[in-house]
């Protein structure tokens, strides 16, 4: 959920500075020219990059994580998010060295935004869609109470749990959370990696909801 707010901010200020860039370039009004554009563009865009510096980071650990079976929005998203970096690079390339090609980057600019907007809505979109709509569950793990989204374990469990055997296995038995947690935990441990902490919350959070029994 963190992930998701971070980058709805992030879009946000990728957003505001290609509009302080248009602005700028294309307004006849007199404040349009003002320095305090260039420099909102120039804090916002640098927030982008620093921002999108930081999620690739904190992604390629998650990459390693999930890499050898990334769903279709999930592998899209990783595409399309490693791509904005030589994309982000060549409008540097253009803003320090290649000034006649200067007239090109408010196009760069937009594509940059497009593609930020595509990674962002395969997934961050797409969780924020899922919290809003859904029920939410709470589940304990390490002593304490985690939240998480119903739909959202309902989506794990569909792509993590049919790879060994039939998906309906799960659906066959009720248990109470503890259980569920057991569950999880064992068929995770055949397969290290098959989830992070969280992935697996939030299946036990649909579970408990959905195959729950009588604690
Ligand atoms: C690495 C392969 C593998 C994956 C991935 C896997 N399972 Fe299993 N699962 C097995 C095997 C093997 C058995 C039968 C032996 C056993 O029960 O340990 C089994 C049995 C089960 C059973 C019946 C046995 C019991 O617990 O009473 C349930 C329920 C189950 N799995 C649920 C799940 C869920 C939920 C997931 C997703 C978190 C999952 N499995 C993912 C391999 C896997």
């Amino acid at each position: 959920m963190a992930y998701s707010i971070l980058s709805l901010l992030w879009l946000l200020c990728g957003f505001a500075a290609v509009v302080a860039m248009l602005l700028r370039l294309g307004s006849r009004a007199a404040w349009a020219k003002s320095p305090m554009i260039l420099w909102a563009h120039r804090i916002l865009g640098g927030s982008f990059v620093i921002g999108y510096i930081i999620f690739l980071i904190c992604m390629i650990g998650l990459y390693q994580v999930n890499a050898p079976r990334l769903p279709l929005p999930l592998a899209l998203h990783a595409y399309l998010g490693v791509l904005l970096l030589p994309i982000l690079l060549l409008k540097e390339l253009i803003v320090r060295f290649f000034k006649r090609y200067f007239t090109a980057l408010p196009y760069v600019g937009m594509v940059i935004f497009c593609v930020a907007f595509l990674v962002v809505a395969f997934t961050g979109g797409h969780y924020t869609v899922l919290w809003l709509k859904g029920p939410t569950a709470k589940v304990t793990r390490d002593g304490k109470r985690h939240k998480v989204s119903v739909a959202l374990g309902r989506e794990i469990l569909h792509n993590k749990c049919a790879q060994c055997h039939e998906l309906k296995l799960p659906y066959l038995y009720h248990r109470t959370e503890d259980e569920w947690r057991n569950t999880v935990t064992r068929m995770s441990r055949k397969d290290p990696g098959l989830v992070s902490p969280k992935q697996a919350d939030a299946m036990v959070g649909y579970l408990k909801k959905e195959l729950g029994a009588a604690e």
